[in-house]
């Protein structure tokens, strides 16, 4: 198993400030290809609260329960975000398998879900300092929550919200290469 730190695993982040330029769906295809057509590991990280890119690679009652479980992204970074507690959400319990509606599941294709709790996340980890906490950097939230499983993938692909906010920069901060689709006008580039 390699490990993040020989940068072999490539990090890849979709992002636009606009919303509605692309990102999700180029984020899906690449994943989908990577997985299917050359074979890689690819893991794709839902980080935006609307979790577009979740309900299109599950159903949206796996999705429920998945969330009701805690078993998605926010709970693994609002766990360090409670900094007086031990994580207590182990992401494998978190990496869903086998996604897709391709094929009924892409076999190397896995998906750490989104939920619209991650919201509220967005807003708590810039006041990271404030509760007390001098130990956690706040852009640092993502890479300690990835770190256990990063190694196993070739590819990490990141669907970030159409913002540059805390949870993007958590993103781009790990990320090796980043995708901007943009639509042809002024707002969008
Ligand atoms: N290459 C494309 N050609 C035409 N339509 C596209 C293309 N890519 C995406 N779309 C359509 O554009 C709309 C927005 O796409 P998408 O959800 O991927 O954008 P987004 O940037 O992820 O949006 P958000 O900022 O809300 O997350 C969708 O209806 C999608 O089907
Ligand atoms: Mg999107």
């Amino acid at each position: 198993m390699r490990s993040f730190k020989n940068e072999a695993t490539h990090v890849l982040s979709f992002i636009n400030h606009k919303g509605g330029a692309g990102k999700t769906t180029t984020a899906l295809a690449v994943a989908e290809i990577l997985a299917q057509e050359d074979r890689k590991h690819v893991l794709l990280v839902d980080l935006d609260p609307q979790t577009n890119a979740t309900v299109t690679l599950i159903s949206e009652d796996k999705w429920s329960e998945l969330d009701r479980e805690g078993r998605t992204i926010a709970k693994l970074l609002s766990d360090r975000i409670n900094f007086h507690e031990p994580p207590k959400r182990d992401i494998e319990t978190a990496i869903a398998k086998r996604v897709s509606i391709v094929n009924d599941g892409i076999a190397r294709l896995d998906l750490l879900p989104s939920s619209i709790r991650l919201i509220d996340i967005q807003d708590r980890i810039p006041m990271i300092a404030l509760s007390g906490n001098f130990t956690t950097n706040p852009l640092e939230i993502l890479k300690n929550a990835l770190q256990p499983v990063l190694g196993r993938y070739d590819y990490v692909i990141l669907d970030c919200p159409p913002s540059l906010g805390t949870v993007t920069q958590n993103g781009l901060r790990i990320s090796t290469g980043y995708v901007i689709p943009a639509i042809l006008d002024i707002v969008s580039t």
